[in-house]
């Protein structure tokens, strides 16, 4: 403690609660990188991009920029000890508008929860329906009835989005401590013994051979600029970086906890679980003869109907489901962190205030979304709905943004001295090497990368 540098002793830090041990630093880390990033877009994703090839690029995205520009909003934020609009501020030199990084991940929290909590309150609603088996039907055409009945119904949207929200404000409620760690050290092994589950049934199928084959056999002819720019988006959205998730979770990080060691496992294990996830869910798709580039529907449309074809599939479906809640969960508890700690420390509001603040203003904004398939389904803006902007404005543009600011900002303001403390634990840790290799990384590639990936992909060059 008494190690700290002269910067973070000036934060604006009131006394602040944190992660308590090393285990409930990773889990919560991991907690908010699994998400349904995992069980909902990265296999859609891969199986609309050309599979295997689209996990290569995937992957460099992660490792070029996901990971340095992961580790350094960590440090960025336990140097800072602040949220990440205050951090930024204390960090860069007088009047540098660095902060505005920190708004923009604040916009990006609420345009992302907007989408992400109506996904969520699919999940949620399918739960049920799988429990009292109301959606299980061999009938794609019959899965898909009752999708569109779901997504269609407004009402129906909108009540199943308030209960998400109510119940994610309530763990919050609870504090980082006793809500966010305690629950994530629980819900992280649950996840991993349900999926190992999944996957023992969907390795038992038929086609198994030809679902593996798909997800690892290397298929470039789909391979396009936009297609790169998703692949980073991804990696982006994947790692929860480029809106300052990672950097209020940084503010929680114990002095001791190893960021580059601790970032490595998130992103391995985050990586394990969307592989497992696709190793569930492509075999059974290609055994049942379906189709795998079936969109962000794959989920809530084809799987109700492939487990409607293995023996004891209901309650399989129950499993799956349930395991996407807890992915979602740990997700929306660090996306709702960050304007929740923003009003807090930044406007002066109580954390019981500012919780419930933040769940009014996702009322709504987040009734844009779960409204744009039934009574705002014609309003469409650039030829796409709200709930596709929303997603398409975070992950391809503010969040790659932020990465750029982020790295830029590291790389080229706060610089390597200060870089190479913070991630030795102020010289607890022998690192150097490794650090250098980041700095290079976020000061010349990253920045570069993003940059022309951005502009290609959207068609700007
Ligand atoms: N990483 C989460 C997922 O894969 O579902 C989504 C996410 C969480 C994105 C937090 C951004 C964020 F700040």
């Amino acid at each position: 403690m008494n190690k700290k540098s002269s910067v973070a002793r000036q934060a604006p830090a009131p006394k602040r609660v944190g992660f308590t041990s090393g285990f409930g630093v990773l889990a919560a880390t991991l907690g908010s990188a699994v998400g349904l990033g995992n069980i909902w877009k990265f296999p859609y994703l891969t199986g609309a991009n050309g599979g295997a090839g689209f996990l290569l690029v995937y992957l460099l995205a992660t490792l070029l920029v996901g990971l340095p520009v992961m580790i350094v909003e960590i440090a960025l934020g336990r140097e800072a000890r602040a949220n990440p609009i205050s951090a930024l501020q204390a960090l860069a030199p007088r009047r540098q508008p660095w902060w505005l990084i920190g708004a923009a991940g604040m916009l990006a929290a609420f345009l992302i929860l907007s989408f992400y909590s109506e996904v969520v309150a699919w999940v949620f609603a399918y739960v049920l329906k799988a429990m009292r088996g109301s959606i299980l039907s061999s009938d794609p055409h019959v899965t898909e009835a009752a999708f569109s009945a779901l997504i269609g119904d407004p009402l129906q949207s909108l009540l199943w989005q308030w209960g998400v929200l109510v119940f994610i404000g309530s763990i919050l409620l609870m504090g980082v401590t006793r809500g966010i760690e305690a629950l994530s050290k629980k819900l992280m092994p649950l996840l991993f013994l349900l999926l190992l589950l999944l996957c023992a049934v969907s390795l038992s199928l038929d086609r198994v051979v030809d679902g593996l084959a798909f997800l690892f056999k290397p298929d470039f002819s789909k391979m396009s600029a936009a297609v790169v720019l998703t692949a980073v988006g991804l990696a982006f959205f994947k790692l929860s970086v480029g809106m300052g998730t990672m950097l209020t979770y940084g503010s929680y990080f114990r002095d001791d906890q190893n960021i580059p060691v601790t970032t490595f496992c998130v992103m391995s294990a985050d990586l394990c679980v969307s592989m497992l996830a696709g190793i569930a869910i492509f075999p059974a798709v290609f055994t049942f003869g379906f189709a795998p580039a079936a969109g962000p529907a794959l989920v809530f449309i084809t799987i109700p109907a492939v487990f409607s074809r293995i023996p004891m599939g209901q309650w399989l479906m129950v499993v799956f489901f349930v395991l996407a809640a807890v992915a979602a969960t740990g997700a929306m508890l660090s996306m709702m962190e960050v304007p929740v700690v923003i009003l807090h420390e930044r406007f002066g509001l109580s954390r019981t205030s500012a919780i419930l603040l933040t769940i009014v203003l996702l009322v709504f904004s987040g009734a844009a979304c779960a409204l744009s398939n039934s009574t705002l389904a014609s309003f469409k803006l650039f030829g796409l709905n709200l709930f596709d902007l929303f997603d398409f404005v975070s992950s391809n543009i503010i969040l790659p943004a932020g990465g750029i600011f982020i790295a830029v900002f590291v790389g080229w303001v706060w610089g390597r001295d200060k870089f190479r403390l913070a991630l030795s634990n102020h010289g607890q840790l022998h690192n150097e090497k490794l650090v250098d290799v980041v700095f290079f990384l976020l000061r010349y590639v990253s920045p570069l990368l993003i940059l022309i990936v951005m502009l290609k992909g959207l068609n700007l060059f």
